[in-house]
Formats: C-alpha cells, sequence, structure tokens
C-alpha cells in the first residue's frame, strides 16, 4: 500500500553574485530592453569559478532540512536533479550526502534538464510512499553558467546558478500531502537543445574545446513552441484525471525559462495571473533550480501556504516534460 508523502521543508540558495543585462550588454551584441521583452529577465545570479553543483545545493538542502525539523542522519533518500553535476562521477548526490553527513542515505544524480526537480520530488515521493525510508531530499540545482557560452548572445542572456531543496516525509492520511504526478520525455527533441561533448560520444580534446563544443546549443524557437504546447498540455493532462481545474488551483509554478512561455500555458489552463508565480527577473533560468526558487518566493511573499492546491510544471532538454500535483505541507 503507498503512503502519504508530504513536503515537510523547503530551502533555496542562489551564489551572491548578481549579473545584469547591462552586464551582458558589455559582453555580447545585445540590449537590457530585447532580453527583458523577449524573456523577462533582468538578472540572473552567478557562481564564483569553482563553485559546483553541491555548493549551492548544501545551503538549500540544510535549510530544508531545519524546515522539516529533521537531522541529515534521518534523510534515507537524496536525489539530485542536475544538468551540471560537480564531476561526471562521483555523484553530486554523493558529495552533497557526505557534507550533510547524511549517513543513513543511499542516493544518486537525475538528468532531466530543466525537468531535475519535478522528476527528484516524484522520485523521492516514490521512495517514501513505498516505504523506502520515511524521510528524502529531493534537489534541484544547476550551475548553468559552468556551461553556458558567453559569446553566444541566443543563450547567454537566459541562464542562472540556483538551487532548491524539499524534504519528503511520510504523512498521516489527513495531513496536505502530494497526489499525483505526470511525466512524458520526447527524445526526438534532444538536438534543440543540449551540450554536445564531453560525454562518452565526444569525450573533451582540443577539437571539442575549440568548437566551443562544451557549451548549451539551443533552437530557441524550437523549445519555445514545444515548451508552450506542453506546458499546456501536460498540466491539463493532470489536471482532468484529478477532477481539477484551473480556477481550482491555489498556485500554478511553472518552470521559469521565459515570461511568454509561462503567460501563453496559464491563459490556455484559465489560470487567473494572481495564481501563477513568476520569479524569472531575478534569477533567470536556473533548469532544475527553478521551481523551487520560485515556490521559495511564493512562500515568503504569503501567496503559498500550508494546505493551497499547487501544480508543478516543467519542460526542458530531452525533451523532458513533467508535472507534479500537490497539496503543499508546510
Ligand atoms: O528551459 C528550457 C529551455 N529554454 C527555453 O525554454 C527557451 C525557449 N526559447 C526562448 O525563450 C526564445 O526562443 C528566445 C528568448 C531564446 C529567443 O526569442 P525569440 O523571440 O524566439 O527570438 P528569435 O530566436 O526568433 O530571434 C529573433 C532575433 C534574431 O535576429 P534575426 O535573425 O531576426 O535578425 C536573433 O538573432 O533576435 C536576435 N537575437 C538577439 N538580439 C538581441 C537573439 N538573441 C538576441 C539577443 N539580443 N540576446
Amino acid at each position: 500500500m503507498m503512503r502519504p508523502v508530504k513536503v515537510a521543508g523547503l530551502g533555496t540558495f542562489v551564489p551572491p553574485r548578481v549579473m545584469t543585462n547591462e552586464d551582458l550588454e558589455k559582453l555580447v551584441e545585445t540590449s537590457s530592453d530585447w532580453i527583458v521583452q523577449r524573456t523577462g529577465i533582468k538578472e540572473r545570479h552567478i557562481a564564483e569559478k569553482g563553485v559546483g553543483t553541491s555548493d549551492i545545493a548544501e545551503p538549500a538542502a540544510r535549510d530544508a532540512m531545519a524546515m522539516a525539523g529533521i537531522t541529515a542522519d534521518q534523510l534515507g533518500f537524496i536525489v539530485v536533479g542536475t544538468t551540471t553535476p560537480d564531476t561526471i562521477f562521483p555523484s553530486t548526490a554523493c558529495l552533497l550526502q557526505a557534507k550533510i553527513g547524511a549517513k543513513h542515505a543511499w542516493g544518486y544524480d537525475l538528468g532531466a534538464a530543466c525537468s531535475g526537480f519535478t522528476y527528484a520530488l516524484s522520485t523521492a515521493y516514490a521512495m517514501v510512499a513505498t516505504g523506502s525510508c520515511d524521510h528524502a531530499l529531493a534537489v534541484g540545482a544547476d550551475v548553468m553558467s559552468s556551461i553556458i557560452d558567453y559569446t553566444d548572445r541566443t543563450t547567454c542572456i537566459l541562464f542562472g546558478d540556483g538551487a532548491g531543496a524539499v524534504v519528503l516525509s511520510v504523512a498521516e492520511p489527513d495531513e496536505p500531502h502530494i497526489i499525483d504526478f505526470c511525466h512524458e520525455i520526447d527524445g526526438a527533441g534532444g538536438p534543440s537543445l543540449c551540450m554536445p561533448a564531453g560525454g562518452s560520444r565526444l569525450p573533451a580534446s582540443h577539437e571539442t574545446v575549440d568548437q566551443r563544443m562544451h557549451f548549451v546549443k539551443q533552437d530557441g524557437s524550437a523549445v519555445f513552441k514545444f515548451a508552450v504546447r506542453k506546458t499546456e498540455e501536460i498540466s491539463r493532462k493532470l489536471l482532468e484525471r484529478n477532477n481539477v481545474t484551473g480556477s481550482d488551483l491555489d498556485l500554478f509554478v511553472s518552470h521559469q525559462a521565459n515570461r511568454r512561455i509561462i503567460d501563453a500555458a496559464a491563459e490556455r489552463l484559465g489560470m487567473e495571473p494572481s495564481k501563477v508565480v513568476i520569479n524569472l527577473e531575478r534569477f533567470g533560468n536556473t533548469t532544475a533550480g527553478t521551481i523551487p526558487l520560485a515556490l521559495g518566493d511564493a512562500r515568503a511573499d504569503g501567496r503559498l501556504k500550508k494546505g493551497d492546491l499547487v501544480l508543478l510544471t516543467s519542460v526542458g532538454a530531452g525533451f523532458t516534460v513533467g508535472s507534479v500535483l500537490l497539496r503543499w505541507g508546510c
């Protein structure tokens, strides 16, 4: 039998250094007006050189555990959704486990790009729901600046660095809990958003470095169209099978890639703008970090409260598509 699972704690972290649109105007041929109009982004946080994803995940994880009122040794499982692991191996989950001292946890990294958090949440949910552990840590974190080409104006304006973590705990039946999730992948979309080199097919070489193949490459308009269509589709599918409409929701928290994607999907789903969280103007696209950062802001400004009915939706490289419906638990 599946046990109810609640979000017991949330933590977020962004590195302190801010890169504004004006800073980017000095690096590439762009303008702050263009960036704001086309994306909604005004600034993003960028890690210092040498800072890895586990470094920004650690404070987020510690805050999530503090809110949940648990200590690291109570965690049974850690999953880190990330596209920018500190190293290909060991996994960032192992590095994080050692940093926080989660001596009874096992875990691994999960590669789902911008769906890293929704997929990590669902994976951790399954571990707790099936009784494998009572407390699990799901992290979405990326140091995107480590794989961004700051000579490519079509991508460098979009991304930032950030991390978020939730503790999931076994719940009493009457406590607000995770209700359902629905995910899809569509590998045919792979070439539209990828980092061509650095894996087994094209290991690092002088050539791959010279050809700038260790950076994010994107067909922006293909990703844009897919994201608008799928954000709506997956959200609708999950809502319908739970007999919920857009107007029943207290909050819609979508992956933060482009304001126009979120606005279009929210409108098609019939959601009032006041219920749609948008904070990409301050953080840009932090890949797996966007949804927890948006949840953190909504909680801080009083828009997200215990018991609220919340829909999380993401679309990312792969393509990966994800949606989670839950009653917020903390
Ligand atoms: O997390 C999932 C991953 N990513 C996304 O979801 C992003 C999806 N895509 C997008 O957000 C948008 O496609 C972009 C913001 C990347 C681009 O916006 P767009 O409205 O699709 O613009 P575009 O690619 O059609 O480019 C329009 C023009 C082009 O010039 P030409 O060919 O019309 O002369 C670009 O070269 O804008 C030019 N352009 C820029 N101009 C100033 C592209 N980037 C910039 C820039 N500054 N940074």
